[in-house]
């Protein structure tokens, strides 16, 4: 039996929705999670400071006795962002990244921005200010086929977009691509990358040979496996580049196995038990705290975190529930397709 002792992680990017199923997923990501970076694309979106103290709120409200939380709110930028409300959000310590949807992009993105010159205004400010930017990296042009969406975006959208806005910071999130770990690493300390757990373990035939299996459909779709194994020796790098982003993102079952299914993989039950799997496998288990807990919170500025998450790896390997059942619905738990032996004690 081997043990493992990390800094409590911090999830860079995840979904917690609201209502019954934030009631249902919350607890989830707070066992094993400090903090978490919270995406806005609720229905209607968060896109005021209010709206984002008002979420915010709601999700203190339905975390459990006894545990302990803190969400990091973002805004989700749209064409009629107010500048000055983005910079008072941040300047009140409650918003800690904008979040930029190319409209139609993603699941509940149809708010987001399609003409760039609109939120010049916006990304100038941040930039005065250092609040991040993160970017859903894929451009929507139906012409483009869908797994080349992201490399596209990297030159036709971010690269120019960077060099409109110097000075500004980006994270590319659940990067997909060698494109992508190749630019996170060539922007200097104001670009960087997160990586989702599902990215690490799939490649798109696990989503479409010997029958489809819609569990394993996400936004931006898995790639083919030399990008899976680009993503694999990035986050376990050890460069502060690369952190952990879950993109845990919970719908129904009856939404995700249906003739048009949701885009989203649910994770935030066993990703540190599959992250320190990956890691162990790619000899770099020494490298996985830097991942999960010290990079994203060093490139968003915020203090490590006091407290500590405890493994121990196992012969059996560790059993998760299929699914966890909220008053929403039942919502699969995402399965790696290999034996996961280290159980998170704590
Ligand atoms: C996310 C969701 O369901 O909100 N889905 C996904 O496939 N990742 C949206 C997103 O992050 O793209
Ligand atoms: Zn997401």
């Amino acid at each position: 039996m081997t043990t493992l002792m990390i800094r409590r992680p911090d999830d860079m990017h995840l979904h917690l929705r609201d209502g019954a199923m934030l009631q249902g997923v919350l607890p989830e990501s707070a066992r094993h999670f400090a903090r978490a970076i919270i995406m806005p694309n609720l229905v209607p979106p968060v896109v005021t400071g209010d709206q984002a103290a008002a979420y915010r709120d709601r999700i203190l409200a339905a975390l459990p006795d006894g545990m302990a939380f803190e969400p990091l709110m973002t805004l989700y930028l749209t064409e009629g962002t107010d500048a000055d409300d983005v910079a008072a959000a941040h300047a009140s310590g409650l918003v800690k990244a904008v979040k930029l949807y190319p409209a139609g992009a993603t699941t509940n993105s149809h708010s987001g921005v399609a003409n760039f010159d609109a939120v010049m205004p916006v990304l100038d400010r941040m930039a005065d200010i250092g609040l991040p930017l993160c970017v859903h990296g894929e451009v929507t042009t139906p012409e483009v086929d869908i797994f080349d969406r992201e490399a596209v975006f990297i030159d036709t959208v971010l690269a120019p977009l960077r060099a409109r806005v110097p000075g500004l910071r980006v994270i590319m999130e659940h990067i997909t691509t060698q494109q992508g770990v190749d630019y996170a690493a060539s922007g200097g300390p104001d670009l960087a990358a997160t990586i989702t757990t599902h990215h690490l373990c799939i490649n798109r035939n696990h989503i479409l040979a010997g029958g489809i299996r819609p569990h394993y459909y996400c936004l931006p779709v898995a790639k083919r496996e030399s990008h899976r194994l680009a993503l694999r020796r990035a986050a376990t790098s050890g460069k502060a580049c690369y952190f952990l982003g879950t993109d845990s993102a919970p719908h129904v079952d009856a939404l995700k196995e249906h003739a048009c299914g949701c885009a989203g993989c649910f994770t935030a039950t066993n990703t540190m038990g599959i992250l320190a799997q990956v890691f162990e496998d790619e000899d770099a288990l020494d490298r996985l705290e830097g991942f999960s807990s010290a990079h994203g919170a060093a490139f968003y500025r915020l203090p490590p975190n006091a407290g500590q998450l405890h493994l121990i790896r196992r012969d059996a390997p560790e059993t998760y529930p299929e699914k966890i059942l909220t008053e929403a619905g039942p919502v699969s738990v995402f399965n790696p397709g290999f034996p996961v032996h280290w159980h998170v004690a704590g």
